[in-house]
């Protein structure tokens, strides 16, 4: 079932929203060469904390029979595509990190990602992280009310392809409310005109996720850290988008919400106002 949401609960959302988007902005400023994982995670405990917010994803459990998850990001390194668990491990210079945050305001939740390049990384490294964030825009225009699940796809899809990167199909995007994962799941693959109509109320999850290499995937013994089957490097990219009164809007930025179309005259190669560097081949 799809719940919509009324502009109260979006005002929740939006409380939320900018609490991820501020985590998201600090870890960004934080991540280098040196710090490790479990420093970085700590921080964004304690970032949610003072926003009088919780985290989404601590103590998260799916099913029964997995560990509830252990942290307030995932922090995914290199060839891991997301839900990389903190840990002692020190960043490298040369690595790419995923990071992916959640809060909760009154009940109703935030969800962004974002990839960034720790110190220098290989030119095809940052193609990769820059096609991925192109890859969340265009997909992120598509939300529209009348547009169709389907559009979304279609135009992430699009981007990657376009790329030569690998889409990966075992994850999606989703819709966000009440709970972090509800109906729809959003494809990263799709065809135009076709799928769920997409309608005011709705609020909904784009993410990305893109591999340099095969999109299939594979998950570690730990139940969590989801990795590239082939060991490529992947990047992710997420925003939480609400379609109010107000239209299309990002609630997970610092100061969000954003009209969406505010970051459609920056283009798509920014992410919360702050460029991506990487060219992407034309
Ligand atoms: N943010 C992720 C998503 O978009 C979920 C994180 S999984 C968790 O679906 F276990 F860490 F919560
Ligand atoms: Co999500």
């Amino acid at each position: 079932m799809i719940t919509l949401k009324s502009e109260r609960e979006f005002s929740k959302m939006a409380v939320a929203g900018r609490c991820v988007g501020s985590v998201l902005d600090a870890v960004r400023a934080a991540a280098v060469p040196g710090k490790t994982l479990l420093e970085l995670d700590k921080m964004a405990g304690e970032i949610i904390a003072a926003h009088g917010c919780t985290p989404s994803f601590l103590g998260y459990q799916p099913s029964p029979h997995q560990v509830p998850y252990p942290g307030h990001l995932c922090l995914s390194v290199n060839d891991v595509i997301v839900h990389g668990i903190p840990s002692a491990y020190r960043l490298r210079e040369g690595d790419i990190l995923s990071v992916d945050a959640g809060a909760i305001f009154e009940g109703f939740h935030g969800d962004a990602a974002f990839t960034m390049p720790i110190g220098e990384v290989a030119p095809e490294a940052a193609r990769l992280i820059a096609a991925t964030a192109a890859g969340m825009w265009a997909g992120i225009a598509a939300v529209r009310s009348g547009n169709r699940l389907g559009d979304i796809g279609a135009a992430v899809q699009k981007v990657g392809e376009g790329q030569g990167l690998g889409i990966v199909r075992e994850y999606v995007g989703h819709g966000i409310g009440r709970s972090m994962h509800e109906e729809p799941q959003v494809s990263n693959l799709g065809t135009e005109g076709r799928g769920l109509r997409i309608k005011n109320g709705m609020a909904l999850c784009i993410e990305p996720m893109f591999n340099l290499g095969g999109w299939e995937t594979s998950v570690d013994a730990d139940g969590w850290t989801v990795r590239t089957a082939d060991g490529s490097l992947s990047a992710h990219f997420e925003h939480t988008v609400i379609l109010s009164k107000d239209g299309p809007q990002v609630t997970t930025v610092a100061n969000g919400p954003v009209p969406t179309s505010t970051f459609a005259l920056t283009g798509p190669l920014r992410y919360h106002s702050q460029p991506v560097s990487g060219t992407l081949l034309t």
